[in-house]
């Protein structure tokens, strides 16, 4: 339907989870399910579709036993709790074997693609075929138990990315740096993740409790790791891995604790002595973040309540519509876009109990208190309009242009259901929207892709897979004018396909 332009050329690339049940056995939470991969191939205005589960050690053991024997997030294997293989958040914390079940995101380094979870494990895999390459672990290069599937790229085509270790003097945060494709191979060592470093470790604030985490944010010159009150009580974790309690149920939300931003040079790795601190708050996604005069400006989707990650389980998600649904909807706390902004320049001479944010009518303060400890409030960063579309996540930007600069525009997907239900175009100047919704209709993740020779920000299209959980067989690819936000075409799927998470767009020139 519609006209699907020309001039897009590649390949838009999606993960997610897809397979929940072997043999009688089923996962119990959202992130637990096996990876399944899309790729949605447009050349020509044509679009072909092909899908494929990730052969992953967890896949492979679990076709073959015909039932569920290996743990993820929200699911431990049963019966033998002694052998049960620890995954995701607590991969990194030095728990022998990790999931290789990589359903988050399709992430690059070195110019190779991977899918990637939150483990010490990603899988190399084919953009093309989707075939599913050799497992790499992260801990064979670099001295980290796991990274995120939220890694970020600078222009000249190094990855950065975060992982904890554990070192005698307690746990740390590390922001790691993998070099561009062809600078490791002039070192000598082309492999895998070789010639990565770490450029900053960073304490946890309390040792027996990390903070978890899903991204972070980095600029054209400093990264931001936003340590947030949702802990891993590491006693709780050696108790229940007796016990054989599955790993959400010893995150906790502690708002009591403050969120702290530790800014760190990109360059140089040295970390700022200054403490940026705001009250509790729980984000999984950033939007962008930017350097404008002394200020670093940070954008992410924020929400005031942390357990949200515990309640994404199958029962909850297969209530289906009705009561029951709208019930478990209403409790989830609805994540907003927000704006901090931190004074790069603190020092002994800065005045105390004052605003020092002077960015124009930016609502956002930071005052720096007798301690010396800087404490930052934020904007909202959207008008009332916002609230009729739920909460919002799922956030994408002009990326290979804009990020880490100032920008003005933003994609989502409105949370007003459990699922994503409409798609948004936020302007960050005016707090203005635009919006794709139509009842019954799911879209995922947008993805932007620039027009060639784009002159403006938004001058390109969005893509969003869209699903229709009411009806059969009626997925469909949709696209949509970046600027006007209207649709210019869709490609439809004779398949279902499940709800993913992240994806990329490929292109191939
Ligand atoms: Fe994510």
């Amino acid at each position: 339907m519609g006209n699907i332009p020309a001039w897009i050329n590649g390949s838009f690339l999606r993960n997610g989870p897809g397979k929940f049940e072997f043999g009688k056995d089923s996962y119990n939470h959202w992130f637990d399910g096996m990876a399944m991969m899309h790729r949605f191939n447009i050349r020509d205005g044509q679009v072909t579709y092909c899908s494929r589960f990730l052969r992953s050690d967890s896949y492979v053991r679990n076709s073959e036993a015909d039932r569920i024997v290996v743990s993820e997030f929200g699911t431990m294997a049963m019966p033998d709790p002694c052998k049960n293989i620890f995954a995701r958040f607590f991969s990194r914390f030095k728990v022998p074997k990790a999931t290789d079940n990589a359903s988050v995101n399709f992430v690059k380094y070195k110019g190779d693609y991977y899918v990637s979870t939150e483990t010490n494990f990603m899988r190399r895999v084919d953009p093309q075929s989707l075939e599913t390459k050799e497992k790499v672990d992260w801990s064979k290069y670099i001295a980290v138990n796991a990274a995120t599937a939220h890694p970020h790229y600078d222009r000249e085509g190094a990855t950065y990315n975060m992982g904890n270790s554990f070192g005698k003097s307690g746990c740390f945060y590390n922001i790691i740096r993998v070099p561009a494709p062809g600078d490791a191979e002039k070192e000598g060592d082309a492999a895998g993740l070789s010639g990565s470093q770490i450029l900053c470790s960073i304490p946890a604030s309390d040792s027996r409790k990390p903070s978890y985490y899903h991204s972070f944010a980095m600029s054209e010159n400093y990264v931001v790791f936003i340590e947030q009150p949702i802990k891993l009580d590491l006693l709780k974790f050696m108790l229940y891995n007796i016990q054989g309690k599955s790993f959400n149920k010893v995150m906790s939300w502690e708002p009591e604790t403050d969120t702290i931003f530790h800014v760190v040079d990109r360059r140089t790795g040295e970390r700022s002595k200054v403490k940026y601190s705001t009250p509790a708050m729980f984000t999984l996604h950033m939007i962008n973040a930017y350097e404008e005069k002394d200020f670093l400006v940070m954008d992410m989707c924020c929400g005031d309540e942390g357990n949200v990650i515990g309640d994404f389980t199958l029962v909850n998600l297969r209530r289906g519509p009705g009561e029951e649904m709208d019930k478990f909807y209403n409790a989830l706390c609805r994540n907003l876009p927000r704006r901090y902004v931190i004074p790069l320049t603190v020092d002994k001479d800065t005045p105390t109990d004052q605003n020092l944010i002077t960015l124009g009518n930016c609502q956002a303060t930071a005052v720096k208190n007798k301690k010396g400890e800087v404490v930052c409030t934020h904007e909202d960063l959207y008008d009332d309009e916002l609230l009729q579309y739920g909460g919002l996540e799922f956030p994408a930007i002009n990326y290979a242009q804009y990020n880490a600069r100032p920008y003005r525009y933003y994609y989502a997907c409105g949370f007003g259901h459990v699922f994503g239900d409409s798609l948004l175009k936020m302007d960050v100047q005016t707090k203005q929207l635009k919006a794709w919704r139509h009842p019954g209709l799911f879209p995922s993740e947008p993805v932007f892709v620039a027009a060639p020779n784009a002159r403006e920000e938004d001058d390109g299209v969005v893509m969003s897979v869209i699903i229709t959980p009411r009806q059969e067989k009626s997925t469909f690819l949709l696209v949509l004018d970046a600027q006007t936000f209207t649709e210019l075409g869709r490609a439809e799927l004779p398949v279902n396909i499940p709800y993913g998470t992240h994806g990329v767009f490929h292109e191939t020139g």
